[in-house]
């Protein structure tokens, strides 16, 4: 008998092996992980979080210090935010589920301090099959990435937030994407712009939750308003 062919990883960087099992044997396997440095420094692997059966997948870029404390992604001042807009749009957090490019904090240390680093190529090319092990057992019917990191790992290389966040674009038969404001972006930004990303946002989450309200049906493949 002809063997089905493997699923088809939506994610337009390379993934060369994609790990199997359920979520919680895969939150297992990653706690373990060695295949970049960051694991040396880092408290712990922080694997994504939520229900496995969850339409909505929200992809953020890396842990920071305070979910590399807890374990946990989006704890922090950016996670607050978040989950404060996801409420305002009627995205219950508990719903939805949150994980990040990179299960890693990267950080260096400033006296007391960790400051955040962002995970260079090989980093994120390491961590990129327990992300595209999340989809699959997921296969969340919308993706929402925060960030250039996630966008750029979901849709290629030449992805530009300032050109296309806010646009719907169909990853595979099933699942449709959208990219955003990273929230961690918003807080460091001050004034006027920090005012439209944030609006950018809160639209965009709204969009979001206009689908999960209406479950509308998929976009045909390729790019779609
Ligand atoms: N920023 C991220 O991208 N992810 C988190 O979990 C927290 C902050």
């Amino acid at each position: 008998m002809p063997r089905a062919a493997p699923p088809r990883v939506p994610l337009a960087k390379p993934v060369d092996t994609v790990p199997a099992g359920t979520l919680r044997q895969l939150r297992l396997r990653a706690a373990d992980c060695r295949a970049c440095p960051l694991w040396r420094d880092a408290t712990q692997t922080v694997f994504g979080a939520g229900p496995a059966r969850a339409a909505v997948m929200l992809i953020g870029e890396q842990p920071g210090d305070q979910e590399d404390r807890q374990g946990e992604p989006f704890v922090g001042p950016a996670g607050q935010l978040l989950r404060d807009l996801l409420a305002e749009c009627g995205l219950a957090a508990d719903a939805v589920y949150l994980t990040n490019t990179v299960k890693h904090f990267k950080f260096h240390p400033r006296g007391k301090r960790r400051l955040h680093q962002r995970a260079n190529a090989a980093e994120q090319a390491a961590c990129r099959p327990w992300l595209a092990a999340e989809l699959l057992r997921l296969r969340p019917r919308w993706v929402v990435a925060l960030g250039a990191m996630a966008a750029q790992t979901l849709f290629g290389d030449a992805f530009r937030l300032t050109r296309e966040r806010g646009r719907w674009r169909a990853l595979d038969e099933r699942t449709d994407a959208i990219a955003s404001w990273h929230p961690s972006a918003i807080l460091r930004m001050r004034g006027e712009p920090r005012e439209h990303a944030l609006r950018d946002l809160r639209r965009d989450l709204r969009k979001v939750a206009a689908r999960v309200a209406g479950d509308v049906p998929p976009t045909p493949p390729g790019d779609a308003p």
